[in-house]
């Protein structure tokens, strides 16, 4: 397996964390740093969000997006309308590109959902030239996650199963404290950095909130679907609790923190 990353559908993702990755993606590319006229690859670009974003921060003269997904790639190759832009399907243990051919590669929330993550890492510094930068962001599920860890918190005192999808979604690749920054480091990336990039995830309403892991979408959404229908009326019922927190629905906002890591490619 080279994906654990449940997909449903584009629009639902788009609803569940593309409206939040485009947030993380310009913090992400100052961190990582892009300049006029390089080459960049985007690794695992989903919808889109960090691909799209790109253009923005430099002038750049190709950017090349893969995505294991089918469903993803097609919504993004929908989406473009830039000639330098190119997407196609693709394994990040797997990169169809030859050795140093890019000035940076960049993977925005991905290699959790790479099981062999380290490989994904030796491609990336594989394809990206001498003097290059590789980096990677994720979700600190764990401790950063704020949302989330209310939802799997909640439903784990009713589920034994919640609790297991949650020691998973807590422990998935690179999340660990220095996780990322050792696996740079091993695959002989130098000068490796690690950071931390904080969002917030505003919700308008309980619905804008649960609707698109409700609807099957992300690795809760997966758990949610195989309720039954009992289980998941309790579910439901003690999320929104949660959500509520005692108040009218209405909007909440919770904050969202990503681990960050660069490295470079070194020249000797
Ligand atoms: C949370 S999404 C992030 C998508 C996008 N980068 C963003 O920030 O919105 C994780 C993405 O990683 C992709 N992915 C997981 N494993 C992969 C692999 N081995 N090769 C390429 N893409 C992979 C999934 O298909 C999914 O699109």
């Amino acid at each position: 397996m080279t994906s654990s990353f449940n997909v449903q559908s584009a629009d639902g993702y788009e609803q569940l964390m593309g409206r939040w990755s485009r947030q993380l993606a310009p913090l992400f590319i100052d961190f990582a740093g892009v300049a006029d006229g390089e080459r960049v690859l985007d690794v695992g670009c989903g919808t889109g969000s960090l691909t799209f974003a790109l253009p923005h921060a430099a002038n750049l003269s190709e950017i090349a997006a893969i995505d294991f997904s089918p469903v993803f790639v097609e919504a993004a190759i929908r989406r473009n309308t830039d000639p330098r832009i190119h997407i196609r399907q693709a394994d990040a243990c797997d990169l169809p590109f030859p050795e140093s051919y890019f000035d940076r590669a960049l993977a925005l929330l991905v290699l959790h959902f790479v099981p062999e993550a380290g490989k994904a890492v030796a491609e990336m510094r594989r394809v990206v030239r001498p003097g290059g930068v590789v980096a990677a962001a994720v979700w600190d599920h764990l401790g950063g996650m704020s949302g989330m860890r209310m939802v799997l918190d909640t439903v784990a005192m009713l589920d034994e199963g919640a609790a297991q999808v949650r020691s998973r979604y807590c422990f998935q690749p690179m999340m660990r404290p220095g996780e990322m920054k050792q696996s740079f480091e091993a695959h002989g990336l130098v000068d490796v950095e690690q950071t931390s990039l904080l969002i917030r995830m505003d919700y308008r309403s309980f619905e804008d909130f649960w609707q698109p892991i409700a609807a099957g979408e992300g690795p809760l959404g997966k758990y949610v679907g195989s309720l039954d229908p009992g289980l998941r009326a309790k579910v439901d019922a003690a999320v929104r609790a949660a959500y509520e927190a005692g108040q009218p629905d209405g909007p909440r906002s919770f904050t969202s923190v990503a681990w960050a890591c660069r490295g470079i490619v070194p020249t000797v």
